[in-house]
């Protein structure tokens, strides 16, 4: 039985054209800026994004801390979502690499409103920290990849311009905002201070990630990724994975939209299992258990039947579209889940 793997979006296998860039990628030492294929890359999605500069790093998570540790002092207060990820599965990150105090805001759907900003910033005075940077993450993971509402990020934007904060932007999964909104990436990112985003999610790439910004917060950037040890050397092997990504699978992202659409209409007929249609928006569906089981059972279960999934909480298990599941696996997984539960 052929394995069905919902687990996420990151567990794609690079395609045979991704290979295939991969072999014929023209290299050289990056450290040194001597990488065609990295300087292409960089240059590319900066154009995608209407910024001057980008900074290819292997990992998001580089990406975000070294968004926020460029742009932050020690002892500043950043306000994050709850459930984000930069706070969630980045190690105590902030704390660590920058020495932020993270205020955690409980939100609906991700969005700190321009209100809850307003709300939680800080009188000054001699005891207070500083409260000066936002991070928003959009697609929302562990909000099901929720869409953050465009008309509030702008309201948001100008709170921080009246405080003087920095807004940070963990764009993950922004390519699935950008398909399913058809607003583009430059407007999408627009109101941030800093970007990063991911090669290596829906988009297929294997590893790495961008950071997006002016030349002058690239040029810090630089030096900070030297710092966590992430110059690499001819990476344009990989990065050509990125670029094929970029320029090949941003638009079949629809695809995914739809299957993980699909799933969940199918799956929410089940009388054991509960799923909020309306926050299913991009390639995320996220799955309430109505039953004895807890979801590391319930994924045990499945793994029995060949379909992998994440327990997302003790009662929540969370299915995740991608490249590599055709709309027949997807017809076969729900098959085969209602197996199971029926
Ligand atoms: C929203 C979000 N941000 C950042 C990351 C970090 O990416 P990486 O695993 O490449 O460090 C992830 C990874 O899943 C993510 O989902």
């Amino acid at each position: 039985m052929k394995p069905i793997d919902l687990r996420s979006d990151t567990v794609t296998k690079p395609s045979a054209g991704m290979r295939e860039a991969i072999f014929t990628a023209e290299v050289g030492d990056d450290v040194l800026g001597d990488d065609p294929t990295v300087k292409e890359l960089e240059r590319y999605v900066a154009g995608l994004f209407e910024r001057e500069a980008a900074l290819y790093v292997p990992s998001g998570t580089m990406a975000n801390q070294i968004c926020l540790k460029v742009n932050s002092r020690r002892g500043w207060e950043l306000l994050c979502d709850r459930e984000c990820h930069v706070v969630n599965y980045e190690c105590a990150g902030p704390v660590v690499h920058s020495g932020l105090l993270v205020n955690l805001l409980t939100t609906e759907r991700g969005m700190i409103t321009a209100e809850m900003v307003r709300e939680n910033i800080r009188p000054s005075s001699l005891h207070t920290p500083d409260t000066r940077m936002v991070a928003l993450e959009n697609t929302h993971n562990r909000h099901g990849g929720t869409i953050l509402p465009q008309d509030e990020i702008l309201r948001v934007r100008e709170v921080c311009n009246e405080f003087g904060l920095i807004l940070h932007l963990d764009g993950a999964r922004i390519w699935n905002a950008h398909v399913a909104t058809g607003v583009s990436l430059a407007e999408l990112t627009r109101p941030f201070d800093s970007i990063s985003c991911c090669l290596s999610k829906g988009l297929g790439a294997p590893i790495g990630s961008v950071m997006v910004g002016s030349n002058e917060f690239i040029k810090k950037c630089l030096r900070e990724r030297k710092l966590f040890g992430g110059g690499m050397r001819q990476v344009g092997i990989i990065a050509a994975a990125g670029l094929y990504a970029v320029k090949n699978n941003i638009a079949r992202l629809a695809d995914d939209h739809a299957n993980a659409r699909y799933l969940a209409e199918e799956l929410h007929q089940l009388d054991s299992l509960e799923i909020d249609l309306s926050r299913v928006q991009t390639n995320i569906v996220v799955l309430q258990l109505k039953m004895e089981m807890d979801s590391t059972e319930l994924a045990g279960k499945f793994k029995e039947v060949g379909v992998l999934a994440l327990p997302f909480g003790p009662k929540k298990m969370r299915l995740v579209t991608h490249l590599d599941v055709s709309r027949a696996d997807c017809e076969e997984a729900v098959g085969r889940i209602k197996s199971i539960l029926n």
